[in-house]
């Protein structure tokens, strides 16, 4: 659908059929043929914003699935580096993705139930927060808050706001509405729901959660300026 080499529309499907852990498996030796693999420039502008103040000892990349956020990571961090996902196909292709720059430690878990005591400087999430639904997205961000050493900070982009009258947010809003109905009769479900971690909604989460909440305008390059990079620093 999106490369000669990409996954079809069958294999789409064939994904959204799937639980979301194993619908990943499925997609993941050629997700990063798909757009769902998050754009080296978005990447490149939340790792510029998160190094400002010079390079972390520790870093977690939560939702790794095939490592493009560790890929921009790994010459910045000093000490561990670590990535977390539920999908064992998405963390075979990440492991050898950062085999390539040096290396990370890989850990398969469900974030919202993950194993860490607090131990990392810095938290980023890339292209997965669609994957929390509303009610799970206070526990997703406490979460990450309870990996994170007092003072370490989640860092990733959202958009501050999608205009209702375009296209995006009826395509979206559109994409969302079959989700729901899937989900509605078909187990296990398939979590994915566009548009529903936006800059307003983030922010009342992550200050309830107990993060100080500062936001980055201008730091992803074009065609993707419209998201800004939300920096939630543990208090
Ligand atoms: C759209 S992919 C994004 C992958 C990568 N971060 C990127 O930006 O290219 C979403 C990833 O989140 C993972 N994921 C979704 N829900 C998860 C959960 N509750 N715990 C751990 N991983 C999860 C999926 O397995 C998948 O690898």
């Amino acid at each position: 659908m999106f490369h000669p080499s990409g996954p079809t529309l069958k294999d789409l499907t064939l994904q959204a059929l799937s639980s979301t852990e194993h619908g990943y498996d499925l997609l993941a030796p050629r997700f990063d043929l798909t757009p769902f693999r998050t754009p080296d420039a978005i990447v490149q502008g939340v790792v510029d914003v998160s190094m400002r103040g010079g390079p972390v000892n520790s870093a977690i990349d939560v939702c790794c699935g095939t490592g493009a956020g560790l890929v921009g990571l790994r010459p910045h961090v000093t000490g561990a580096l670590v990535g977390l996902d539920f999908s064992a196909g998405m963390l075979a292709e990440a492991e050898r993705a950062a085999a390539r720059v040096g290396g990370a430690t890989f850990v398969k878990a469900d974030v919202l139930t993950h194993p860490f005591a607090p131990q990392f400087e810095l938290a980023t999430c890339f292209g997965a927060l669609g994957h929390f639904r509303t009610r799970d997205q206070a526990k997703f961000v406490a979460q990450v808050h309870a990996m994170l050493l007092p003072g370490g900070r989640f860092v990733f982009a959202t958009a501050e706001r999608v205009p209702i009258t375009s296209r995006t947010w009826w395509l979206y809003r559109g994409f969302n509405a079959v989700m729901r109905a899937r989900n509605a009769v078909l187990r296990p479900p398939f979590i994915m729901y566009y548009l529903n971690f936006l800059l307003p909604r983030a922010t009342r989460v992550l200050t309830a959660a107990g993060f100080d909440v500062d936001v980055q305008h201008g730091a992803i390059a074009a065609p993707y300026d419209r998201y800004v990079v939300v920096v939630a620093t543990k208090r």
